[in-house]
């Protein structure tokens, strides 16, 4: 499906990254908050230019659903805070030790290993903290949020993924234990962020389900072009080190099915996402226009 010509995503996506900044400013601990070292290590990932695909989700989800975008923003918040948590720990060196992120030196490079653990743990416990501050609806208690952001980050969904990715590394992975892995450190906080947008607003089962399946098929796209990314940029367009998967001999869509192959499945993703929207019966313009960005993004 072509995208909608007359809707502007740039313009879009700036605004809400704005928006989301600004709440995510006022929500956190300032730089100078004792003991300053954690909250600046916090703010150095945060504020460091990431694209905000999750919390700008979580927004498009809620106003889909024609939801306020306030009541959206403690969900939004939470999904990004996460989202940076798994960024510092993913960089350290016992995981992938990278050097780089988001055009920055990582976590640990300014801070050390010890505080960007911490800094980490800090950003998910805060995650947690902001969920518990949406509102209820009349279909969902808060206690709804928060049951589905931790089960998309513990152990059978982030953190399996994650962990089958380490153990994944220098292995012959057959193609549907790749989407397993997939699936789990990065489709999950997807599905999850335009769950979460349309909760807050307070949205029907249907369009629960179509949100559902919209975020794991973007989600999926999502990681399969990181992977695409990581072999065909530069270090300065990705703000992360490239080649850096081969380098590890991670397990990844390009070395598993290789990178024709994996554009084809993006794509086929992509489709299937655009697809999921039905219900919204194209009142869904911003979701729709994400999908096709997301698929031809380029960091
Ligand atoms: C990078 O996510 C890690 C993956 C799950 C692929 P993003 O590409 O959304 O990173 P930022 O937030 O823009 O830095
Ligand atoms: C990251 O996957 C997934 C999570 C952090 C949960 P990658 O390891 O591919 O992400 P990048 O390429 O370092 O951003
Ligand atoms: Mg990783
Ligand atoms: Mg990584
Ligand atoms: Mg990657």
């Amino acid at each position: 499906m072509p995208p909608n010509a007359s809707f502007d995503l740039k313009q879009y996506a700036r605004k809400h990254a704005r928006i989301v900044d600004q709440a995510l400013n006022k929500l956190l601990p300032s730089a100078r908050t004792k003991p300053g070292t954690i909250h600046r290590a916090i703010r150095h990932s945060l504020f460091a230019g990431g694209k905000r695909v999750r919390p700008i989700l979580a927004l498009a989800a809620a106003e889909a659903c024609g939801g306020e975008i306030e009541n959206a923003l403690p969900v939004a918040c939470a999904v990004e805070c996460i989202h940076t948590y798994s960024l510092i720990h993913d960089d350290l060196p016992a995981l992938d030790n990278d050097d780089f992120r988001r055009g920055r030196p990582a976590s640990h490079k300014v801070f050390g290993e010890g505080i960007a653990v911490l800094a980490g743990d800090a950003l998910l416990t805060q995650a947690f903290e902001l969920a518990a501050q949406a509102k209820p609806t009349p279909r969902y208690p808060v206690s709804d949020m928060i049951l589905d952001l931790a089960k998309t980050s513990g152990s059978l969904q982030l953190i399996a993924g994650q962990v089958a990715d380490l153990e994944g590394e220098g292995q012959k992975l057959t193609r549907s234990k790749l989407q397993y892995i997939h699936e789990r450190k990065t489709s999950a906080l997807l599905t999850c962020s335009a769950r979460l947008g349309g909760m807050s607003a307070n949205c029907t089962p249907t369009q629960l389900q179509a949100l559902t399946d919209f975020g794991y098929h973007i989600g999926l796209a999502f990681q399969v072009i990181d992977d695409i990314l990581d072999v065909t940029q530069t270090s300065e367009q990705l703000g992360k080190t490239a080649g850096k998967d081969e380098a590890a001999d991670k397990a990844t869509y390009p070395a598993v099915v290789g990178l024709k192959k994996s554009e084809q499945i993006a794509k086929k993703l992509t489709d299937k996402a655009f697809t999921a929207l039905q219900p919204f019966r194209g009142k869904a313009v911003a979701l729709e226009a994400m999908a096709h960005f997301l698929l031809k993004r380029k960091n």
